[in-house]
């Protein structure tokens, strides 16, 4: 008997953006440009670089612009955060082709993270998406509370689905799923995975977890058994969303690449070379790094 592995995996990394966004202090944009560097001389091609939010909501991403004209290249899939229609008007004025929208299931979740109800917010996204799908970006939905809500409890998976579908008659191309505050369990990652992926065979579907519970790696093989080969993370595990009540940070990149690696899974990602990029940060943050990858190579330096 042999497991069912993919022999690769594509890893999006988030850090720069789910990451910093979290973080108490701004950190110099200077810095973010040499971690989002670093990130890809290890080999991470695909990356949510900020978010064109209210500066207000989230000062830490308030340097949007500049961290897209620093850091746009031609070989890298840079994508960037969107909560409305000022933030799709202000990455029109740049170079940027790939953007991201996001809603949550629950109206509790986006009255918290957008001010607005689930309708009211898909009011003014779909026409957004639609427009931007017409001008040619890639456009990414990242679901929200797509298993647990801090606010409303468990989430139905009926739900779900239907939120995703919206996003999909809009022409979307890519769906990333959130365990926002990391309380999903195997059997529930499965279960919804493997319906997304036999219901939306023609979309990148993508799986974003959060570790609050030590659960995402475990979430992430029941994923990959599902048949997702996409999993947002993010260095030395920063991250959460600030809108949201107990969400601690993504599960870390270095621990999906070790993992993955030990299962002769290719990622494309240097472990050493993303060692290096969370060296680089860790200094700028308010918390230490605790992901045992981390913990461990720097033991052995
Ligand atoms: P609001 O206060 O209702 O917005 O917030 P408003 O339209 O009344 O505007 C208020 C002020 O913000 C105005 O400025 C606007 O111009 C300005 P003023 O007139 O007072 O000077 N403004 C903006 N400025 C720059 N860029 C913009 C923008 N929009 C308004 N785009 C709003 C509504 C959606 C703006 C706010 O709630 C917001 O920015 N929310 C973002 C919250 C956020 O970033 N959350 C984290 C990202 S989502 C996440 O982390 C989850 C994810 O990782 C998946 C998962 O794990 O679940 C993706
Ligand atoms: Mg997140």
């Amino acid at each position: 008997m042999t497991l069912h592995l993919p022999k690769k995996v594509t890893i999006i990394e988030v850090g720069p953006r789910d990451g910093l966004q979290n973080e108490k202090n701004f950190i110099p944009t200077a810095v973010k440009i040499d971690f989002i560097a670093k990130l890809k001389e290890a080999g991470l091609q695909e990356l949510e670089l900020t978010s064109f939010v209210s500066p207000k909501w989230v000062p830490q991403m308030s340097d949007a612009e500049d961290i897209v004209a620093a850091c746009l290249d031609l070989k890298t899939k840079a994508i960037v955060l969107v909560p409305n229609r000022k933030g799709m008007e202000r990455v029109m004025h740049t170079p940027c082709r790939a953007v991201a929208v996001f809603a949550g299931v629950s109206d509790e979740f986006n009255r918290k993270n957008s001010n607005k109800a689930t309708s009211e917010l898909l009011k003014e996204l779909i026409p957004a998406v639609i427009e931007l799908k017409g001008k040619g970006y890639f456009i990414r939905a990242c679901i929200s509370t797509a298993f647990y809500c801090p606010y409303k409890g468990k989430i139905a998976e009926a739900d779900t689905i239907r939120l995703c579908n919206v996003f999909i008659d809009a022409g979307v191309d890519e769906l990333s799923v959130a365990d926002t505050i990391g309380m999903a369990a195997p059997h529930e990652s499965f279960s919804l995975f493997s319906k997304l992926i036999r219901n939306f065979p023609n979309q990148l579907i993508t799986a974003h977890f959060h570790d609050t519970r030590k659960m995402a790696l475990a979430n992430i093989y029941a994923a990959l058994e599902a048949g997702v080969v996409r999993f947002d993370a993010s260095a030395g595990g920063l991250g959460g969303c600030p809108f949201a009540k107990g969400a601690t940070g993504n599960v870390a990149t270095e621990d999906v690449v070790y993992m993955l690696s030990r299962m002769g899974v290719d990622t494309g990602v240097d472990l050493e070379k993303l060692i290096d990029a969370i060296h680089l940060i860790s200094p700028h943050l308010s918390r230490p790094i605790d992901s045992a990858v981390f913990r461990l190579h720097t033991a052995a330096e």
